[in-house]
């Protein structure tokens, strides 16, 4: 393939399923290990040589382009682009035709995480002549998926979210396509839920001869749409962290892999890796267990916190049980108080889930 390979990055949607996160925030600016979601795909087409990347952004455009920029500080060059409602994948694509202008690219929705990167999957996809390039993984729950039936190891059909899947091979976010696409996006019609599904112009492009190159991905993916993705990508990223303490640790240990980053200060507590405590947090008279993400500017005190993401300048306070699979979001407090009468008095976000003990 001659001309050079562009990146489009999907960074719009609602993130209905990380409600209310995402009432105030783009689901693809939720941390994973103490680095927005996004950054992990945009530093994946960095490291397969793609550096021309248009971002698709929606109604959260604002946010995305204050934590991006112009993509200089992760060796990229962003151009960003509106669409105006999410009208699906495909609806982007074609929202992105001036900015491709014709060139080959590699398509990756901001919320999927692929522990093995894709430089491999570019290269290839760059060395050979297939027209497009999906990427594909066994799952135990395909109806939540674009779904793929292979014979003989090419595709011969694709269908989104099928309520009966008649395979377990899960489209994954990453898909690599020469501008043929262009064409199969404008010919086809809104799904059911009303988008143009990415899904159904792959398979107008196999219904027009086209070649499309299934590959398997055997190291981990996650689509981080729901909490328990969410947690898991956490998990599963805190287990390749490498150890550093730059923060200051006070009568505290540590136990496993710990990352304390500059200006932390974990005073009289334990914290227990893999888990990470960002710049500026205060951990004091606490205990933080394994696979924990705690952000920048969170406090936990008097309180235990474990498997659990705690986004910036929360604060956990004076809790008698110990907080779990909790995704907590920017700014809440969650704290005893002694005032009178003794109730619970909370105020709460839209779609928000508390469980007591
Ligand atoms: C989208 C695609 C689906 C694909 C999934 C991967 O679904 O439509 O085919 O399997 O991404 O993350 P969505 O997350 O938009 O529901």
């Amino acid at each position: 393939m001659s001309a050079a390979l562009k990146g489009l990055v999907l960074s719009g949607g609602a993130g209905t399923r990380l409600r209310p996160i995402t009432h105030t925030s783009a689901k693809q600016l939720v941390p994973v290990a103490n680095k927005p979601v996004l950054f992990y795909g945009l530093e994946a087409l960095r490291a397969a040589g793609v550096t021309d990347v248009g971002i698709v952004v929606g109604d959260t455009q604002a946010e995305i382009e204050a934590a991006v920029g112009d993509g200089s500080a992760l060796g990229i060059s962003v151009t960003y682009i509106r669409q105006q409602a999410p009208l699906g994948l495909a609806h982007a694509v074609l929202t992105a035709e001036e900015f491709l202008d014709g060139a080959p690219f590699v398509m990756y929705l901001g919320d999927n995480l692929l522990r093995d990167g894709i430089t491999g999957l570019v290269d290839r996809f760059r060395g050979g002549t297939s027209d497009a390039m999906i990427l594909l993984q066994r799952v135990s729950d395909p109806e939540s998926y674009g779904v793929a039936e292979l014979e003989g190891g090419k595709v011969v059909r694709l269908v989104e979210k099928p309520p009966e899947p008649k395979s377990d091979l899960a489209l994954v976010g990453v898909y690599m396509f020469s501008p043929a696409i262009m064409d199969s996006a404008k010919a086809i019609r809104p799904s059911g839920r009303g988008e143009l599904e990415i899904t159904d112009a792959i398979q107008h492009m196999i219904d027009r001869g086209l070649t499309v190159e299934p590959h398997e991905v055997t190291g981990w993916w996650k689509d981080t749409g729901r909490l328990e993705d969410m947690l898991e990508a956490n998990r599963l990223i805190l287990d390749v962290l490498e150890t550093r303490v730059e923060g200051e640790l006070v009568d505290s240990s540590t136990e496993g892999r710990v990352v304390i980053e500059k200006g932390a200060r974990v005073v009289r507590s334990s914290i227990r890796g893999p888990a990470i405590i960002g710049a500026g947090a205060l951990v004091e008279d606490a205990y933080i267990g394994p696979y924990s993400s705690i952000s920048t500017g969170v406090v936990v005190r008097h309180a235990e916190v474990e498997h659990s993401i705690l986004l910036e300048d929360s604060r956990v306070e004076d809790l008698d049980a110990r907080v779990e699979s909790s995704l907590i979001g920017r700014g809440v407090t969650i704290a005893r108080t002694s005032e009178k009468p003794r109730a619970y008095r909370f105020m709460i976000g839209d779609s928000s889930s508390i469980g007591l003990v």
